[in-house]
């Protein structure tokens, strides 16, 4: 991302946490912790569904943006809570009198919904439950893909939907921006799931093999790698050709597909 949008984003980001000079303060140094080790900043929901999905009854994974995982810092207890907190934290933003004063009652009320579909039970957290239960098995490619749908591209979709939503965009428009968000999660997650064999600790700042090690279904034990890297180039291609549906100057957002397409962390 362009850095002075990042500087920018990082102290929005951090303006909305309390000071943890409080009683519950160690609550407020977790959720720091995990927002401040970076990431492609999309928003608070990704760093709790990641801080959750690290934990022990999940992924079981000590390591996270090269830094030990919240859990292995804070405890699972204060883990927990982070993830929880930064959940509703994000939800407090949307539906602020700030926002709503920002972006109008109407789309501030359409940008909660969407938020909340998009990250709960038939969303995120459906799909972390979907790739719960595929666990020791070989889960077919409709359900590969359902779970890779559910568990991360909708996360993606939501980021830019919300964008879109923000700026008032008519309907073709958001529509065309959920398209490119889903499609990126696609390539994203396919892409993660072929790093987690090929790469190294040291690179992907999180533990290779945990997908192996935890039995998950994933794409490329359904598919192998090579297969599994040609659906990164197709769901990338389906996203820059959404963005000629959205309109405006996307080079950005076309620049950003094949940068995640290439990542190698
Ligand atoms: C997790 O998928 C997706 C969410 C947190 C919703 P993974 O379990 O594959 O993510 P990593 O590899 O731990 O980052
Ligand atoms: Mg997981
Ligand atoms: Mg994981
Ligand atoms: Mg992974």
């Amino acid at each position: 991302m362009n850095n002075s949008y990042l500087s920018m984003i990082e102290k929005a980001l951090f303006s909305y946490l309390p000071s943890s000079d409080i009683r519950e303060g160690k609550l407020i140094d977790a959720m720091r912790y995990s927002l401040e080790a970076g990431g492609k900043r999309v928003e608070m929901v990704h760093t709790y569904s990641l801080i959750h999905d690290d934990l022990p009854c999940m992924d079981d994974d000590d390591l996270r943006r090269g830094k030990p995982s919240n859990h292995k810092v804070f405890g699972e207890d204060t883990a927990l809570l982070a993830g929880d907190a930064l959940q509703t934290l994000a939800f407090e933003i949307l539906s602020s009198d700030k926002t709503a004063k920002l972006a109008g009652d109407k789309a501030c009320r359409k940008a909660v919904n969407t938020l909340a579909e998009y990250s709960g039970c038939v969303g995120m957290a459906g799909g972390q439950m979907i790739d719960l239960v595929s666990e020791n098995t070989q889960a077919p490619l409709d359900v590969v893909e359902e779970l890779i749908g559910k568990k991360t591209a909708c996360l993606l979709q939501a980021a830019c939907e919300l964008g879109c939503i923000a700026a008032n965009a008519d309907d073709e428009k958001i529509k065309a921006a959920s398209e490119y968000g889903r499609s990126i999660g696609y390539a994203f997650q396919i892409q993660d799931d072929i790093l987690d064999l090929t790469s190294t600790n040291e690179v992907l700042g999180k533990p290779v093999g945990s997908d192996e090690e935890n039995h998950k279904s994933t794409i490329v034990s359904l598919l192998g790698i090579e297969q599994s890297q040609k659906l990164v180039d197709e769901y990338t291609a389906k996203a820059i050709a959404a963005l000629g549906r959205l309109g405006g100057n996307t080079k950005g957002l076309s620049f950003f597909a094949l940068d995640l397409a290439k990542r190698v962390k």
